[in-house]
């Protein structure tokens, strides 16, 4: 059975060496910038975004787990609009688990959980090259709001 849970203090550190990591491999690969670079801005984002680690206010981050397997993947996200919208910044269900399901499963579970508690809208970003989590999002009826454009003037 999967079910979600906050992330305890202890865990934070993992799951902030793994969000660098892959962060900062999106990061090099949308703007063109070293590795160094990238690690060094997703780094500094993460500090800002929460400077609380796992307590800071309107975030909440979770550990995806699955019985007998344990955690097979994190949840994190913020509340925002009052209270009426979550944006999900980050969702991964580690590489081992893909492709069984959990990750339609981990969404299922996170609007229940929402549900009761008034919020109305889940909000996210999805890369444009991200087809697995994009067919994801539009299976279980997300739509499109519009289009994040960039050019590069200088790195
Ligand atoms: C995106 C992600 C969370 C999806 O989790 P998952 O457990 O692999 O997804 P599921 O097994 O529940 O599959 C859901 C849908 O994804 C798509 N999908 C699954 N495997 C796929 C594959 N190998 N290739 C393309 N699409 C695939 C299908 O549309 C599938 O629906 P279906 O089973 O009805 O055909 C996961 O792949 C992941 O962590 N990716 C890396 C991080 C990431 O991209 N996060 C999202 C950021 S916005």
């Amino acid at each position: 059975m999967l079910t979600l849970r906050p992330m305890q203090p202890t865990e934070f550190s993992k799951y902030r060496d793994y969000f660098i990591v892959d962060y900062a491999q999106e990061i090099a690969a949308n703007f063109g910038y070293s590795i160094e670079k990238s690690s060094a801005i997703a780094a500094k984002e993460l500090a800002d975004d929460l400077p609380q680690n796992v307590t800071t206010p309107d975030n909440f981050l979770l550990c995806i787990e699955e019985s007998n397997k344990g955690t097979i993947g994190y949840l994190w996200y913020k509340q925002i609009d009052a209270g009426t919208s979550v944006f999900i910044l980050d969702f991964v269900i580690l590489e081992a688990f893909r492709g069984l399901g959990y990750g339609k499963a981990t969404l299922t579970a996170l609007e229940e959980q929402l549900a009761p508690s008034g919020v109305e809208q889940i909000k996210l970003r999805v890369a444009y090259d991200n087809i697995r989590a994009f067919g994801l999002y539009q299976k279980l009826g997300f739509s499109i709001t519009g289009y994040n454009m960039i050019k590069i003037l200088a790195e």
